[in-house]
């Protein structure tokens, strides 16, 4: 760790931004299962479905209420959590580096919003499961879902008084959860596609935590800081394939974001 805070002191001292990449482990110590461990499954009937096969375009098509009941159960999961010690070292960097801190974040619990990191500096590449969005795509925008759609718990179904309201406000045709879904690309007007690349473009310090390394954009984001020359730092409780480009620079910490961030933090400002 002292290796470490001293890589991240000289990558400080340059002009560049300071980024924290973060995934599912970051709200793992919230009680927020992670995507890909063991209680991320869905049952829809008698079937049991990875969220790789549910989390997709095809899937909502298909079963459009079995998909939102899923999100609105998570929504409920995602709500009766806390922000954790990670999220809160994160609002403390936030506020002491100011413009040139980000937060790019997987994770569309919204826990970093509700910590407190500013809007302007926190970038939700896979969405945001409090918010909607058409369906058929008539604008980008996202709306809030609206009051009156409840807390699914698990299993319950979507019945017809909240289907009403799970409607585009603009063309009345129906809503989707603003998600990434695995069949849909990332873009900028969704997704801060360009404002992540430009971000990494100009790092000078990337901490990328609690993520397993599955998906584009991250990867992007890694490399692309990588190429600008940022010390790379990676926090999780196990290895990863981030961990080994981060060995080569700044170093790997094996060990709990909800641990390792505040002292990390400290250390820093
Ligand atoms: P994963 O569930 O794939 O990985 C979670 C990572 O967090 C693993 O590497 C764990 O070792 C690590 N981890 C678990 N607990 C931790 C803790 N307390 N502290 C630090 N690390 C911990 O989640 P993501 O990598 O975030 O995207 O998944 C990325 C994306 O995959 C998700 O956003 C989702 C899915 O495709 C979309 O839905 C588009």
């Amino acid at each position: 760790m002292e290796r470490i805070i001293a890589a991240c002191k000289s990558a400080l001292a340059n002009d560049g931004y300071v980024i924290a990449l973060t995934g599912a482990g970051v709200s793992a110590e919230s009680g927020i299962p992670t995507f890909r461990g063991k209680e991320g499954y869905w049952t829809v009937g008698s079937r049991e479905y990875h969220p790789q096969e549910l989390a997709t375009h095809a899937a909502f098509q298909q079963m459009p209420w079995d998909v939102w009941a899923w999100y609105l159960y998570r929504r409920t999961v995602c709500r009766r959590a806390e922000p954790n010690a990670a999220h809160e070292a994160l609002v403390r960097w936030d506020r002491a580096v100011g413009d040139r801190f980000a937060v790019i974040t997987q994770n569309v619990d919204g826990l970093h919003r509700r910590a407190g990191s500013p809007d302007a500096r926190t970038f939700p590449i896979h969405g945001d499961i409090e918010l909607m969005r058409c369906a058929n795509d008539c604008v980008p925008d996202r709306w809030p879902l609206p009051e009156g759609v409840p807390l699914l718990e698990k299993g319950q179904a979507v019945d017809e008084a909240t289907r009403a309201l799970l409607v585009c406000p603009r063309c009345g045709g129906m809503a989707r959860p603003h998600v990434l879904w695995f069949d849909e690309s990332y873009d900028e007007a969704r997704f801060f596609l360009d404002t992540s690349r430009r971000l990494a473009s100009g790092a000078a310090l990337l901490v990328v935590a609690g993520t397993s390394a599955q998906t584009n954009l991250p990867w992007q984001v890694v490399t692309l800081a990588a190429r600008a020359g940022a010390t790379i730092v990676d926090i999780n409780v196990e290895e990863n394939p981030f961990g080994e480009i981060a060995a080569q620079s700044g170093g790997a910490v094996r060990g709990s974001a909800a641990q390792v961030f505040p002292a990390l933090v400290s250390a820093l400002i």
